[in-house]
């Protein structure tokens, strides 16, 4: 009921041939994963874009710690002519979400443009921003053709993402999302109610992946009640705000199941069309090209990568993962 209300709210053409389509590549890419196929006959329908490399924060936590703001950062921008070759290709999805992602998005120059083309081909939209952009293009956002804005939540820019959200009146649906860890666990209070003071209508809590150059820790489950955690917040909000939880890692047991779906439901693509296997990886790994071949979303590395699911086996890359052994809430 609470998905309804919001898709209601996004406004989204009521186009009955897309949604079927949308329905049946959603329903797809989740039989191959339960199946844990190797290949995939199509693309699934939710296309991430990373807009640059550049960002206006510097986040120690961040998964792309080092490796954001080069020299070379021009190399790294995606232009409308460079995404409309990625849209053209054959392996890229035809119908479902976009989402433009980086980096901060809101720094590349052609985001606006970019959104235009993706509604005018029916996409939906969507981006993942930290907000601090918001003020200085609230009017291009009320006017983008943006369905779902996920503003990332962080305590030491709330002044700012203050003066901007007002301005934004209506126009988007917010998704605020909230990347938990040991010692931000007691912000959930003041996060919701950040939510509440601003009607946001979707709060999203996910578990940090540790890296090397913060000291934030995963939250284990066993390390608290989650279930009196969720209750009580659900509880309070859940009438008003659809909260989305991320299922909190536990400690790996070699029998568990590995659940992360992200190999068999997103196509991740950089302006030079290579692709990545999950937003996690390093913005260094991007390789081959989207644009030239449509084995893309069955690339040697996805294939091998999926095999490896199967046979419960972590790749490499993916130690510490929060969604390894635990449901994307979007599943549950
Ligand atoms: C990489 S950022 C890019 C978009 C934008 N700059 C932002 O921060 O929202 C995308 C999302 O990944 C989250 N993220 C970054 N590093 C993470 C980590 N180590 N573990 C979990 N989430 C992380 C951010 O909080 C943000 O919501
Ligand atoms: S988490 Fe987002 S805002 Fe922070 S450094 Fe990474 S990309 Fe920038």
């Amino acid at each position: 009921m609470a998905y309804f209300k919001i898709f209601r709210r996004m406004d989204y053409p009521l186009n009955p041939v897309i949604y079927l389509k949308i329905i049946f590549g959603l329903l797809y890419v989740r039989w191959s994963h339960i199946r844990r196929s190797s290949r995939l006959r199509f693309s699934p329908p939710n296309l991430v874009l990373l807009l640059t490399s550049r960002c206006n924060k510097d986040c120690a936590f961040c998964h792309y710690e080092g490796e954001l703001n080069p020299d070379q950062w021009q190399k790294d921008e995606m232009n409308l002519s460079q995404f409309t070759q990625i849209l053209e290709a054959s392996s890229a999805p035809k119908v479902g979400r976009i989402c433009f992602y980086g980096g901060e998005p809101l720094m590349n120059r052609d985001l606006f443009l970019m959104l235009a083309e993706a509604k005018k081909r029916k996409f939906f939209t969507s981006i993942i921003t930290n907000g601090l952009m918001i003020e200085k293009y609230y009017r291009e956002l009320q006017q983008a053709p943006l369905d779902l804005m996920t503003l990332s939540y962080y305590p030491e820019d709330l002044e700012k993402i203050e003066r901007g959200l007002p301005l934004l009146g209506n126009s988007t649906v917010i998704n605020l999302s909230f990347i938990v860890s040991q010692n931000r666990i007691k912000q959930l209070d003041e996060v919701f109610a950040f939510a509440e003071k601003h009607s946001i209508a979707m709060v999203t809590i996910e578990n940090i992946r540790e890296n090397q150059a913060s000291n934030e820790k995963t939250l284990y489950r066993e390390d608290l009640n989650l279930k009196e955690l969720k209750d009580k917040y659900q509880s309070r909000y859940g009438k008003n705000i659809l909260i989305r939880w991320s299922d909190f890692n536990s400690k790996p047991k070699s029998a568990a199941k590995i659940q992360c779906p992200d190999f068999w439901d997103t196509v991740l693509v950089n302006n030079k069309g290579q692709t990545s296997p999950c937003c996690q990886y390093p913005l260094g790994d991007y390789s081959g090209d989207l644009t030239q071949t449509n084995l893309s979303i069955n690339s040697s590395e996805l294939v091998e990568l999926r095999e490896n699911m199967r046979q419960n086996i972590i790749p490499p890359k993916c130690q510490g993962c929060h969604y390894l052994y635990a449901k994307d809430p979007l599943y549950s």
